[in-house]
């Protein structure tokens, strides 16, 4: 017999989680608030192509005779506990309760349900019918039997499943703070975020900047989600960046405002971004390149003996070297084509594009700021990946799977971690706390454990 599911909420991500199980071959009942709501979602369903679902004026109805019951109505926990309180009076024992909620705790809305045993996270990404995506959220008290027949009907959708605890904000939304966070934080600091973008996109294979992601999401919905986090954690690592709270007092939150950290009336974010990159010009000039991940004094010794038989620049983004930069040495930070530059007029660092011009790279100018921009935004996320697997929210795997899934990312954020090595992660980690001494930078105790173990 073909799966029975009931969703409650006609929002996009209800219509769109409803068509996902009808298309699969489910039989599939939608319920909104009342009847015209209902009606009205069901409209919408249609207006997007056809399909076959039925609806319901009770959501009691609706579960009575089903598998599995979905909510996605409002984010706010009252609604969810009033309407998980009918479903349980329904008296289907056998049902499956799966929350799409974002944010709020899967324990909690299975106190609220009434058999927490019964109750899990079933967090489907925007859209739902086209995002491969499911976090499957196992309660503290949730059936792992329960669990595993979740993950079965997921993948019955031809979607991958990746299973995690009941943390705030889950694995994607939680590896994704630093990005956030860092990105923001630069602005602050005096970087334009077409130029924040332009260099993650480049440098990581991004498919859009985090700022201009930002304002897609909006940014109020990033704020709620950084005050969850900072209250939930009780870690000042996940404290709202100040500037996000003043564009969303003052109406820009993003895209759909019209504003945020662009002005969309001035045209794409990516027009922006663009302009901002530096195609290398022809150059016969030869130029020594120093890899240095931090900047010891035999660093900074050796980029002076190297001066003395030519141009030499430091491949870093260790903060320290704006300090230590020796006359007539140049700074950036190499990735693969591309390249970060230093051009900073208040350090007085010369931007070093005859260095990029020899190394045929395309290049984005850089104020000198601990990390730079990419290694600043890569390494924190590492951090905070190897974070969610220290603390048991997810495995390794399922992390790296969920943000190449879930965000689009080339690479997951262990497999990068593993591709540059902990040791080097931790030294710029600990560069970027010495330089701008605030905890969110503070290494993982597994990410220390792991350099440890690969040290030489
Ligand atoms: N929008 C996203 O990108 C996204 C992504 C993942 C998860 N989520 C989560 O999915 C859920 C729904 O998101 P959305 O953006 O579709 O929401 P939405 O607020 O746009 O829509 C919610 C729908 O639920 C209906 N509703 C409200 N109370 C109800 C009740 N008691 N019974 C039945 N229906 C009721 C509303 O009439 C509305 O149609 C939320 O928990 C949200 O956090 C959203």
């Amino acid at each position: 017999m073909a799966l029975r599911v009931a969703v409650a909420g006609l929002g996009p991500m209800g219509r769109g989680i409803a068509r996902v199980f009808a298309e699969s071959g489910a039989s599939v009942t939608v319920v909104d608030l009342d009847a015209a709501t209902t009606a009205a979602g069901h409209e919408k369903m249609l207006a997007d192509g056809p399909v076959d679902v039925s609806t319901s004026d009770s959501v009691a109805d609706a579960v009575r005779d089903a598998d599995l019951f979905v909510e996605a109505i409002v984010e706010r926990f009252e609604p969810k506990r009033a309407l998980l309180a009918q479903v349980r009076a329904a008296g289907n024992d056998k049902l499956v309760v799966a929350s799409n909620t974002s944010s709020l705790s899967i324990g909690e809305l299975g106190v609220a349900y009434g058999d927490p045993t019964r109750v899990l996270g079933m967090h489907f990404f925007n859209p739902p019918t086209k995002m491969r995506l499911v976090e499957v959220i196992r309660g503290a008290r949730t059936d792992p039997e329960i669990v595993a027949r979740a993950r079965e009907w997921v993948e019955g959708l031809g979607k991958t499943a990746v299973l995690c605890a009941d943390s705030p904000n889950f694995v994607v939304n939680r590896v994704c703070r630093p990005l956030y966070y860092e990105s923001q934080l630069l602005v602050t600091q005096g970087m334009t975020p077409a130029v924040v973008d332009a260099a993650v996109k480049s440098a990581l294979g991004h498919r859009m900047g985090p700022l201009e992601l930002l304002d897609f999401t909006g940014l109020h919905t990033h704020l709620g989600s950084s005050e969850t986090a900072l209250r939930e954690f009780g870690d000042p690592r996940y404290r709202p960046i100040p500037l996000t709270r003043q564009l969303v007092r003052a109406g820009t939150t993003g895209r759909a405002a019209g504003r945020g950290y662009y002005d969309y009336s001035q045209g794409k974010p990516r027009e922006a971004q663009v302009a901002v990159l530096r195609e290398p010009r022809p150059s016969d000039a030869r130029v020594q390149v120093y890899r240095a991940v931090g900047c010891t004094p035999e660093d900074v010794m050796a980029v002076r003996d190297l001066g003395k038989s030519g141009r030499v620049v430091v491949d870093s983004s260790d903060g320290a070297w704006r300090e230590h930069l020796p006359p007539g040495a140049g700074w950036l930070r190499l990735h693969g084509g591309f390249a970060e530059v230093v051009a900073d007029e208040v350090a007085r660092i010369e931007p070093a594009y005859d260095a990029v011009d020899a190394l045929g790279v395309t290049s984005v100018p850089v104020l000198a700021l601990p990390g730079l921009v990419v290694d600043r935004l890569a390494h924190t996320m590492a951090n905070e990946a190897l974070t969610v697997v220290e603390e048991g929210t997810a495995g390794a795997g399922d992390v790296d799977l969920a943000l190449r899934l879930g965000m689009n990312h080339p690479v997951g954020p262990l497999e990068y971690l593993a591709s540059v090595g902990a040791r080097d992660v931790l030294t710029s980690l600990r560069g970027m706390l010495d330089g701008f001494g605030d905890p969110r930078y503070r290494p993982a105790q597994l990410l220390v454990r792991q350099a440890a173990g690969s040290r030489g």
